[in-house]
């Protein structure tokens, strides 16, 4: 009888293969800026990145195209003048790649960094990760509109064993709402919709929480997903009692073919009706009153995930999924997933199946 020490691997990435191509975060330019150089395994891949003084963020490869050493901080790489500084023989790259410098001889052209396509999103850093390298098929929405009403992202993150394709699926699972999170009255509002690489699930939900372990509430919740890829998904959220609508990110990131970290990130918008929520909240500075919040959604917010997390480190890809009326569109969602292994298009007619 096997234990959970030594219960087998779940099969699911058997069938799935584990980077599908998609724009995914790298970190925040807050944190890129305060560190100065950053290195991390990304969809299988060793990366670094920086940004020079005019604010230009390069996400590289880690390897120096002149004898390959790493060239991340924990070897000894560094940033200097805006430009980065191998360990190994000081050779020098701006952020379009270039070899500018080396420390006794011109810079030979070819010496170039593999560079990733980089969009950035009130302040989230995301590089596009195509497969073989491919360009970029579709980009990432504008950035949404802020300004003084919504309060600054806050950010978190969880690393477990997961897909991002797996992760994703929970926001078109109406069902999974109710069962593992104890929503009540969840109502689909509009059919699942797809335009491409976009796709978009509305539905309304009423929670009764208690709130940071203070206070109850019964939220009465509209919730609009817009999902771009799989790394890559928005839920607006409307809280009808108190009027307050807040974002939710939910950005998940393989970090190699079992891993993946899901970064939640979140910021609220002015509350219409503050007093109703708890009173007193009506009296507060403004921007106190939004970092409160901000606090309190991602808190609450990390812990649902959290409550997913449990099921997504221990499950299998079940392809085909065994579906009841009830299940949502959960087939037409994988689908529109198809589009992001084009290394499985290419493999038609072959054993692999996603869907
Ligand atoms: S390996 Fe980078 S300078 Fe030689
Ligand atoms: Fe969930």
């Amino acid at each position: 009888m096997p234990t959970t020490a030594n219960r087998p691997r779940p099969t699911r990435i058997d069938e799935l293969p584990p980077f599908p191509e998609g724009w995914y975060l790298i970190a925040t330019r807050e944190a890129i800026e305060k560190k100065k150089l950053i290195e991390k395994t990304w969809m299988g891949d060793e990366i670094v990145a920086w940004c020079d003084e005019t604010g230009q963020i390069c996400v590289a490869e880690a390897f120096c195209p002149h004898l390959g050493s790493h060239l991340g901080p924990s070897v000894g790489g560094r940033v200097r003048d805006g430009c980065l500084v191998c360990p190994f023989h000081g050779f020098t790259f701006d952020t379009t790649g270039q070899c500018v410098s080396t420390p006794n001889a011109p810079a030979p052209k070819a010496a170039r960094l593999k560079l990733y396509p980089t969009r950035e999103i009130l302040g989230m850093v995301f590089a596009w990760w195509g497969v073989g390298g491919r360009p970029p098929q579709w980009d990432l929405p504008d950035e949404p509109a802020a300004g003084a009403k919504w309060s600054r992202v806050h950010h978190t993150t969880l690393r477990f064993r997961g897909h991002p394709q797996e992760t994703t699926e929970n926001s078109v699972d109406v069902e999974h709402l109710e069962y593992t999170h104890g929503y009540h009255d969840v109502e689909p509002t509009a059919e699942l919709s797809v335009d491409g690489a976009y796709l978009r699930s509305c539905f309304d939900f009423k929670s009764a929480q208690r709130v940071a372990g203070l206070f109850d509430i019964v939220a009465d919740v509209s919730a609009i997903v817009h999902v771009h890829g799989l790394g890559y998904s928005l839920v607006e959220f409307h809280e009808k009692k108190i009027g307050m609508r807040s974002r939710l990110w939910v950005l998940s990131t393989p970090v190699d073919d079992t891993f993946v970290e899901l970064t939640l990130a979140t910021q609220v918008r002015e509350i219409r009706k503050p007093g109703q929520f708890i009173t007193g909240l009506g009296f507060l500075p403004v921007s106190l009153r939004h970092r409160l919040m901000a606090r309190l959604v991602l808190s609450e917010e990390r812990r649902y995930v959290k409550q997913d997390v449990v099921i997504w480190d221990r499950k299998r890809y079940q392809s085909p999924p065994r579906l009841s009326r009830t299940d949502g569109p959960i087939g037409k969602y994988r689908l529109y997933c198809r589009q992001f292994y084009p290394e499985l298009r290419a493999q038609a007619g072959s054993a692999r199946r996603i869907g």
